[in-house]
């Protein structure tokens, strides 16, 4: 088994684009492992970094749920989600780990459940070499993270023996508002110290977020322009056009605001906003993040009612078929008042960025999948080109699909007359590198392997996060209109356009 799963060395791509970093023998134990998530990100992604020889050649899985399955059972549902969700080839490595997946059964909150799993670490230990090293993995409903916190405490699970290592990942949400996430830090710092604990926010995985830093930092060309004095504004747009589907329950508790903005679109904007880290260490780099949201004011009702829009979808045909509304979708109300758009306009208030605005917005059923960062610079001071019609130059950071950057800029038009149009200067992570590019899942996981939390959210980061966050809902809360509707398939309410201030626009990616 040893030798099939590590062989970085025969793939250089693959040391190309995760680099050289390995990760140590371990267990991972997954709770709620019957769940989704398992089936469809992370077995397929761990048998990923199998197939680029990432994985330490010491390696388990151990599956803790409530359901009465076998390993067999577990091994049949994982087989199916390598097949149907893994990168090509992945199957290969995944009957190479052939019974190296587990499957413990036992409730969340049966002290008993977890000395025996502790008893079934020790043994796999001793088959596989995986060395008294355990990641825990929550991927259950956050309902049942104190009572797994709780036991591991208590079981001295959450303690490595000498020379071992014990690390925590959990999954989003972190907490409902800010109150709610203090509660559960609180409760995971009972049980493990910050050092240990990876709160995963999967948009730090995918390659063009981590690009950011790359790009920001590793030219001399974009930093000197990276300022209130050559940036106009910067919009963040995270389109799609599903609908919230079978989620519809957990959908209407938090709202695309505490779904998607609270964290995957904060967190982008701290990486396009922060200041040049001294160093990558991951306390470095997350003490620079964790500034900007600290610059960001908590928003009071009236700022709430001008730099916010919602919106929630209604019904309409939409790629040739006629869909829902959200209020039609299983689980949810009839009467709902909650958000499946949402556009925030916010200021970093520092000097880098005294006056230029940070445009957010992100939706369901919008008219396609797109995640996007545009940095729109000022126009030159003088125009010379009278009849050129000449947008501002856009810095276009796509985070999907078709990742890459590109640069809008204004050429000659070829020919006699001396006219100018906007060209475009493009860069795309398939051409440039070629190969399939690894699900984000892939190196947050390798990186909880190695023990670099570099790519995950710290407590202060989260807790921020969550307090502008709560400002907005409750300055929504507080007024007397709810969500304007908006036709699945467009692109939200229009009124977002207001939020941006004169001259300027939304793009329509
Ligand atoms: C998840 C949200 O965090 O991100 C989902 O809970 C959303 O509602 C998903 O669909 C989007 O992720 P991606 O990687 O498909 O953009």
């Amino acid at each position: 088994m040893a030798d099939t799963i590590s062989n970085a060395a025969t793939n250089p791509l693959a040391e190309e684009l995760h680099g050289a970093r390995h990760a140590k023998p371990c267990v991972l134990v997954i709770f709620g492992a019957t769940g989704d998530l398992t089936k469809r990100k992370l077995v397929p992604s761990l048998m990923g970094l199998a197939k680029d020889g990432l994985l330490p050649t010491g390696f388990a899985v151990v599956g803790f749920a409530r359901r009465p399955w076998s390993d067999q059972d577990f091994q049949k549902e994982l087989a199916e989600g390598v097949e149907q969700f893994g990168r090509s080839e992945t199957k290969k490595s995944f009957d190479a780990l052939g019974d190296g997946f587990y499957f413990h059964q036992s409730d969340f909150t049966n002290r008993e459940g977890y000395l025996a799993l502790g008893k079934k670490l020790d043994q796999i230990d001793a088959l596989r070499g995986t060395q008294g090293n355990r990641v825990f993995y929550l991927a259950t409903p956050p309902s049942a993270y104190s009572g797994i916190l709780e036991n591991l405490a208590a079981t001295g699970l959450s303690k490595a023996a000498d020379g071992c290592f014990a690390r925590i990942i959990i999954e989003k949400p972190f907490g409902h508002d800010q109150a709610s996430a203090q509660a559960l830090n609180d409760q995971v710092r009972n049980a493990f110290y910050e050092r240990q604990v990876f709160r995963i926010d999967h948009y730090l995985g995918k390659e063009t977020v981590q690009n950011i830093l790359a790009l920001r930092f590793a030219n001399g060309i974009f930093e000197p322009l990276w300022n209130e004095k050559f940036i106009d504004h910067v919009q963040v747009t995270v389109a799609e056009s599903i609908g919230v589907g079978s989620r519809g329950a957990y959908f209407e508790e938090s709202g695309i605001i505490r779904d998607m903005l609270q964290n995957h679109l904060l967190q982008v904007l701290t990486l396009v906003a922060m200041e040049p880290p001294a160093s990558l260490n991951a306390d470095a780099v997350r003490d620079e993040k964790v500034k900007v949201l600290r610059a960001i004011r908590t928003f009071s009702a009236r700022e709430v009612a001008a730099s916010t829009v919602r919106g929630q979808y209604i019904a309409a045909p939409f790629g040739g078929e006629s869909v829902k509304g959200y209020r039609e979708e299983d689980g949810v109300s009839k009467e709902s008042g909650t958000e499946t758009f949402a556009a925030v306009r916010l200021q970093v208030n520092n000097w880098r960025w005294a006056n230029t605005p940070f445009l957010l917005r992100s939706g369901k059923r919008l008219p396609r999948r797109v995640s996007e960062i545009a940095i729109t610079f000022k126009r030159p001071p003088h125009v010379l080109f009278q009849g050129s019609d000449l947008q501002p130059n856009v810095l276009l950071l796509r985070i999907q699909p078709d990742e890459g950057v590109s640069l809008r800029f204004g050429s000659k038009v070829p020919g006699p007359d001396l006219r100018v149009r906007d060209v475009r200067m493009d860069f795309r992570y398939g051409t440039a590198f070629g190969g399939e590019s690894a699900d984000s899942y892939e190196r947050l996981l390798l990186d909880s392997m190695i023990g670099d939390s570099t790519l995950f959210a710290r407590r202060d980061e989260v807790e921020e996060a969550w307090r502008i966050v709560d400002s907005i809902v409750a300055g929504w809360n507080a007024s007397k209109t709810g969500p304007e509707p908006y036709a699945a398939g467009t692109w939200g309410p229009d009124s977002q356009n207001q939020l941006l201030g004169e001259g300027r626009a939304w793009r329509k990616p």
